[in-house]
């Protein structure tokens, strides 16, 4: 009799509970979305966040099971036409923050961003912002993911980036950046990121500095980078995935001899490389390899993949010949 009382009693406190505690959402973090939501112009896309509803339910949102704050806003798209607002600094539990495909979002990087120090995956792309992009973000200590492409961001990429100790993943391409890669970039110590700076207005050598990490992927094409590769390559090196495709690099490939064997990917197309295909480039498991547009000569080497890929990989060069390409004479 006692413990079916003591049930009882458990089981009516149980359920009464979660009504008096309906709202899960911590109240902060509600007054700041609400707030967040009214400097943002109250937009459409937001209809869900009203203040009689547990934020944790809202559209976009969603919120840390442990403590139950916000953990996570992520929105792909809507009506926004707006600056970030300074409020965004005020959701001290966030780890995902992700603004895409708001091609009216407007303005600079707040420096507000750094008061957010759990964040793990900023990712501001396909939106209006426009800038510099801020060495404060360097401050974000836990990042794992900056992805700030399709931007509108221009100056000199910041070689404070270099000092974000879990970065694994930084896109910075398809902006309007100028100036050199950081010599920074050689200093990444516990985790080298994929590096992708494509389509931007980079100038400059590609720093030596490069020469002391271990890349795994790096995308620089389409800039206007010069100067040789030569930092990426050589047996010690674990590079798998390169994009060097439409630039300025010129050197002499027949001089470039020890490729890693880690190398799947390399796009040269569209420089002004010239030599002779190394022959090393038949020990290479390469899955593509594209050398057009470029100043080559000589035999394609005969071995490895080297013919597998059709002419188009080896046309508009100055006198490269062999198949794929038409006998050499
Ligand atoms: C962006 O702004 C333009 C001009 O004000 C407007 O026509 C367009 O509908 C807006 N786009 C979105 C997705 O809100
Ligand atoms: C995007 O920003 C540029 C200037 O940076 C401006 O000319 C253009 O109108 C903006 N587009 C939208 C959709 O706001
Ligand atoms: C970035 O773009 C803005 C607006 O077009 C311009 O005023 C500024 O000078 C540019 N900054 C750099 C470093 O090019
Ligand atoms: C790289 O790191 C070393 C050691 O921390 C430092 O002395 C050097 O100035 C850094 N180089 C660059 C270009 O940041
Ligand atoms: C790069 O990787 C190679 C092969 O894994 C290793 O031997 C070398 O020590 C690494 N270098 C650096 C700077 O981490
Ligand atoms: C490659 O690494 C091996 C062993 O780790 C070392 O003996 C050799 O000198 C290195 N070669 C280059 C070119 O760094
Ligand atoms: C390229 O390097 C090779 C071998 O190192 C050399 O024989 C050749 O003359 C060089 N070509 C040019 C155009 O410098
Ligand atoms: C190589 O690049 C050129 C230029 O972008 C392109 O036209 C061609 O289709 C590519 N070929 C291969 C096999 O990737």
């Amino acid at each position: 009799m006692k413990t079916s009382f003591f049930t009882i009693t458990i089981v009516l406190l149980c359920s009464t509970l979660p009504l008096s505690l309906s709202q899960r959402c911590n109240v902060k973090d509600q007054i700041t979305l609400l707030r967040l939501k009214n400097s943002l112009g109250n937009p459409n896309v937001l209809a869900t966040w009203t203040s009689s509803s547990d934020c944790c339910k809202w559209h976009f949102v969603e919120c840390d099971p442990y403590n139950d704050r916000i953990k996570s806003l992520t929105i792909f798209s809507g009506d926004i036409s707006s600056t970030i607002p300074d409020t965004i600094g005020n959701l001290p539990y966030l780890e995902t923050l992700i603004l895409r495909k708001l091609t009216n979002l407007t303005g600079q990087i707040p420096v507000t961003i750094t008061k957010l120090t759990h964040l793990k995956t900023l990712t501001i792309s396909w939106t209006n912002l426009s800038g510099p992009i801020p060495s404060f973000l360097s401050q974000l200590k836990t990042l794992t993911t900056l992805d700030l492409s399709y931007n509108n961001f221009n100056g000199s990429i910041p070689p404070e980036l270099a000092t974000l100790p879990n970065l694994e993943n930084l896109h910075l391409d398809r902006n309007e950046l100028t100036g050199p890669i950081p010599d920074s970039f050689g200093n990444f110590t516990r985790k080298v990121p994929a590096i992708y700076l494509s389509h931007n207005l980079l100038t400059g050598t590609v720093p030596r500095s490069l020469a002391q990490v271990n890349f795994t992927s790096l995308d620089l094409s389409r800039n206007k980078l010069q100067g040789d590769l030569s930092v990426f390559f050589g047996m010690n090196k674990t590079i798998q995935t390169a994009d060097f495709s439409r630039n300025m690099f010129e050197f002499n490939f027949s001089a470039m001899n020890e490729f890693p064997a880690s190398l799947s990917v390399l796009d040269l197309n569209h420089n002004s490389i010239y030599g002779n295909l190394p022959e090393a480039l038949t020990r290479l498991q390469l899955q593509a390899l594209n050398v057009s547009y470029n100043r080559l000569c000589g035999e394609i080497p005969v071995g490895g993949r080297l013919q597998n890929y059709d002419n188009t990989a080896y046309f508009h060069n100055r006198c490269l010949c062999g198949f794929p390409l038409t006998a050499c004479f």
